[in-house]
């Protein structure tokens, strides 16, 4: 069985899950984290769930996990951002992340534009990020992790694309730590944000990317953009040449060719 104290044991943070709330089943963390912010909670607040009826991926996707294998969790922010900058939350998510897992593995894990982390080539972690604006200014934000831990087998196309710690490293892992391990990342990592100095998270994006030089399409809902990707925009949108000059997308799936 999930418990907090499992998971908030020798947890040393100053500001993120200094509020813990554990749920063994949940419709989304997200979900609950959002309306724990309506109801005006103080930033920091994390929700964990052991499985949820009703994940939520980008682009109103479901996400699925299996129950009590991976790690499924939202943290609540409220820094005062310009609003340009607030889509650059994913990659503090990203780099906090990143930083965590690697301590575990001694490799560096993928970025992928514009909220996968990848290990191997295939999709480990996906990052959700909602936001609320109020007088144009964000009110708060969430941040979504679905990071596949030990969970073995993926249904249907994601048993191509998605992986886990345990496919990848061949041994299981305590999700405990890895957690902790995050928001320690995110705890440090966030006194940039509240300085809305960005230049170390997207350094660190940057390093850990392999898209930039290589040509790439990006679907959107209703049209693609296809041609090298170049770098990231100021504010993460992903900066493309194509045949007729720069173009910068902010929402879409990024394939690669092989
Ligand atoms: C994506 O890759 O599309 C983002 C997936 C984000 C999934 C996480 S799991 C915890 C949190 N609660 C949700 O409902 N979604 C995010």
């Amino acid at each position: 069985m999930i418990s907090r104290e499992d998971f908030q044991r020798g947890l040393r943070t100053e500001l993120v899950g200094k509020r813990l709330f554990v749920f063994e089943s949940i419709d989304s963390t997200n979900t609950c984290a959002k309306t724990l912010a309506d109801a005006g909670t103080e930033e920091g607040i994390v929700v964990l769930a052991d499985v949820q009826t009703a994940g939520r991926g980008r682009l109103d996707r479901t996400w699925n996990s299996e129950a009590g294998t991976n790690l499924l969790f939202s943290l609540l922010l409220r820094p005062e951002l310009p609003i340009e900058r607030t889509g650059l939350l994913t990659f503090f998510a990203a780099v906090s992340v990143c930083r965590a897992l690697e301590t575990f593995i001694g490799n560096l894990v993928e970025c992928k534009w514009p909220n996968d982390l990848l290990l191997n080539g295939k999709k480990i972690c996906g990052i959700l990020l909602e936001t609320s604006l109020r007088n144009a200014k964000l009110e708060y934000a969430v941040m979504g992790i679905g990071l596949n831990v030990n969970q073995k087998h993926f249904e249907g196309d994601l048993e191509m694309n998605a992986t886990s710690l345990i496919r990848e490293l061949g041994t299981e892992f305590d999700r405990r730590q890895i957690f902790r391990a995050i928001l320690v990342e995110m705890d440090t990592l966030y006194k940039d944000v509240l300085r809305c100095s960005f230049g170390r998270i997207l350094e660190e994006w940057n390093r850990r990317c392999r898209m930039f030089g290589r040509p790439v399409t990006v679907a959107m809902e209703s049209s693609h953009v296809s041609g090298t990707a170049i770098g990231l925009e100021a504010d993460g949108g992903l900066i493309i040449r194509t045949g007729s000059g720069l173009q910068t997308v902010r929402a879409g799936d990024v394939s690669l060719p092989l």
